[in-house]
C-alpha cells in the first residue's frame, strides 16, 4: 500500500465516502443524538472507545475500504450527533452541503495560504469574504480587513493582541514589562471564557481580566463598566480594552454595543465585539437593530462554524483598522516568497498562523450557493422556531428566563427550579434519545435548562416533540 492509491481504487474510495456521507445525512435524525450520555450505552465507557481505536493495527497496512467503514462506524457510534435536528446544543450545527464539498476540495488541492503568490485564488476568496462581512458590520469597505481563524477562541486572542498593539505599541518590543501599569481589560460575567484564556496566553496574567456585572437583562452593566475603568485608572492600572458580547454563550443576550463603544471612546479603550455566534444575525435585516453600534467597534469576531453552519473550524476576525494586523503579526524572513506587486499583505504577516489551510472556502461556497437571502431565510426560520418554543413552554408551566431576539431559550420549571430537578429532566430527555439539551447557569448562577435552535434542518415538529419530552420528563 502506498500513500497514493491507484485510479480505480481512488474512484471506489470516493464513491464509498460519498455513500457514507449521504447515508449519514439521510439517517442522522434516526440516530441517538447523544449515545455517549445514554446510561445503558457502552460508549460512555472510555475503555470501550479506546479499545475500538486500538483495534487499528499500525504494524500492518489495513485495506483502505475497510478503514473507511470502521471510521464511519466509530463516528456514527461514538459521538454526540451535532447534525441531529434535535441537537439543541452548543452552537454546533449540521454542516452545509457546500461546506462539506469545500473541505473535500481543500484537502485534495491543499492550497497553502501563508503567501499570496502560492494561493492567489484562495486568498482573494477569503479577502472578498472579509470585505463582504465587513460591509455587513457597517465598516468602511476600503478599511475592513480581517483573517480567518480556527475559531472564535483564536479570533478573540487575535483581538486581544491587536488591542495591545494599538494601545501600547511599546508592548511588541518590551512585552508586558513595557506597559505603563497593570494592563486591564473588561468583559461581562456572561462573556465567553476564551477571553480569559487569551489573557493568559498573552502573558498578561489572570488578574488583568476584570469581569463586569450584568443587569437583570443579563447585558453588561454600563455604569458598572465606566465606574470600574475609572477606579482602575485611579489605582494606577492601565485599562486598554473592553469586550462586548453579542450573543452570549449561555443566554444569547446582546450587550448594548453602542453604549460599550461610547465608554471605550471616552476612556481610550479598544472596543472588541465577540459576536462569534450571534453575528450571523447581521444577515437578517430585521435583527440588525439589536447590534446597533457594532460599526463603531474596533474589531469583531464572527464564527462561520456556528450559526452559519459551515464545518469546523472557521472563525473570522475583522477590524476597521487595516494596518493593525500586520503591525501586530509581521515578522520578516528571507525564506518566504517575495510579495507580488499589488497583492494584499501576505496572510502569514497578518495572522497568528503561518502555514494555513483554505478555511474560507466552506463559507464562500455556502454563501454563494444560498445567497444572502437564502441564509437570511434559514436564520429567520430558526428565530421563529425559538419563538414557538417560548410560547409552548409558557403554555405548559415553564418559565423562560432569558430575553434575547436570538434562538437560545433558557427556562425553569415554574413550580420547582432546583438544579437537581432540572438536571434530572435534562438527563431523562437526553438519555432516552429524544433530544440533546443541556444545563447552564446564568446571571448570578441560576440553573436553567438551555435549548438552542442551531440546526437548519430543525422543524416545528422537532420543537413540539421537545416540549412533549420535557413535559413527560417533568411528570415522571
Ligand atoms: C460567544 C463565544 N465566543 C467565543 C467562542 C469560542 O469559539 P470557538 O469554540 O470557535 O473557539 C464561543 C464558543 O462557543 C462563544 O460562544
Amino acid at each position: 500500500m502506498t500513500l497514493l492509491l491507484g485510479p480505480d481504487d481512488r474512484r471506489e474510495l470516493w464513491r464509498r465516502l460519498s455513500d457514507a456521507v449521504e447515508s449519514y445525512t439521510d439517517q442522522v435524525a434516526s440516530l441517538h443524538p447523544a449515545p455517549g450520555l445514554e446510561p445503558s450505552a457502552p460508549s460512555l465507557d472510555p475503555a470501550i472507545v479506546r479499545e475500538f481505536v486500538e483495534g487499528f493495527d499500525f504494524d500492518h497496512g489495513i485495506d483502505p475500504f475497510e478503514l473507511v467503514d470502521r471510521v464511519v462506524e466509530g463516528l456514527r457510534t461514538y459521538q454526540t450527533q451535532t447534525s441531529h435536528p434535535r441537537y439543541f446544543g452548543l452552537f454546533n450545527p449540521a454542516s452545509t452541503t457546500m461546506g462539506i464539498a469545500a473541505d473535500f476540495l481543500v484537502a485534495a488541492f491543499n492550497p497553502q495560504l501563508a503567501a499570496w503568490s502560492h494561493s492567489p485564488f484562495a486568498i482573494e476568496v477569503e479577502d472578498r469574504l472579509m470585505r463582504s462581512f465587513g460591509r455587513r458590520l457597517g465598516f468602511e469597505p476600503s478599511a475592513a480587513e480581517g483573517v480567518f481563524t480556527s475559531g472564535g477562541a483564536e479570533a478573540n486572542h487575535t483581538g486581544l493582541l491587536v488591542a495591545l498593539e494599538s494601545v501600547f505599541p511599546q508592548w511588541k518590543r518590551g512585552g508586558v514589562r513595557a506597559l505603563p501599569g497593570q494592563p486591564v481589560l473588561y468583559v461581562s460575567t456572561e462573556g465567553h471564557h476564551s477571553v480569559a484564556k487569551a489573557v493568559r496566553l498573552a502573558g498578561l496574567g489572570d488578574d488583568a481580566l476584570h469581569t463586569v456585572p450584568v443587569g437583570d437583562d443579563l447585558r453588561m452593566d454600563i455604569d458598572a463598566l465606566r465606574d470600574r475603568v475609572r477606579a482602575d485608572r485611579g489605582e494606577g492600572a492601565a485599562p486598554f480594552m473592553v469586550v462586548a458580547t453579542a450573543g452570549a454563550t449561555s443566554a444569547g443576550t446582546i450587550d448594548d454595543i453602542a453604549a460599550v463603544a461610547e465608554v471605550a471612546a471616552a476612556e481610550g479603550l479598544w472596543c472588541h465585539v465577540d459576536a462569534a455566534w450571534g453575528g450571523a444575525a447581521l444577515l437578517v435585516p430585521e435583527l440588525r437593530g439589536h447590534f446597533a453600534g457594532i460599526e463603531r467597534a474596533d474589531s469583531v469576531v464572527v464564527d462561520a462554524h456556528k450559526w452559519l453552519s459551515v464545518p469546523m473550524g472557521a472563525g473570522m476576525f475583522l477590524t476597521r483598522h487595516p494596518d493593525l494586523l500586520p503591525r501586530t503579526f509581521a515578522v520578516g524572513t528571507p525564506y518566504m516568497p517575495q510579495a507580488v506587486g499589488g497583492s494584499p499583505v501576505d496572510p502569514y504577516l497578518r495572522s497568528m498562523q503561518w502555514s494555513r489551510r483554505f478555511i474560507g472556502l466552506k463559507l464562500f461556497l455556502s454563501l454563494a450557493a444560498a445567497g444572502w437571502e437564502g441564509y437570511a431565510a434559514v436564520l429567520r426560520h430558526q428565530v421563529a422556531l425559538a419563538e414557538r418554543l417560548r410560547r409552548e413552554l409558557d403554555r405548559h408551566g415553564w418559565e423562560v428566563v432569558n430575553r434575547t431576539p436570538l434562538p437560545v431559550v433558557c427556562f425553569v420549571d415554574r413550580t420547582e427550579a432546583s438544579a437537581e430537578h432540572l438536571d434530572a429532566i435534562v438527563a431523562a430527555v437526553v438519555g432516552a434519545g429524544r433530544a440533546w439539551i443541556s444545563m447552564a447557569r446564568i446571571g448570578t448562577g441560576q440553573p436553567v435548562i438551555r435549548v438552542c435552535v442551531t440546526n437548519y434542518r430543525t422543524t416545528e415538529q422537532d420543537i413540539d416533540a421537545l416540549v412533549e419530552a420535557v413535559n413527560q420528563a417533568r411528570a415522571a
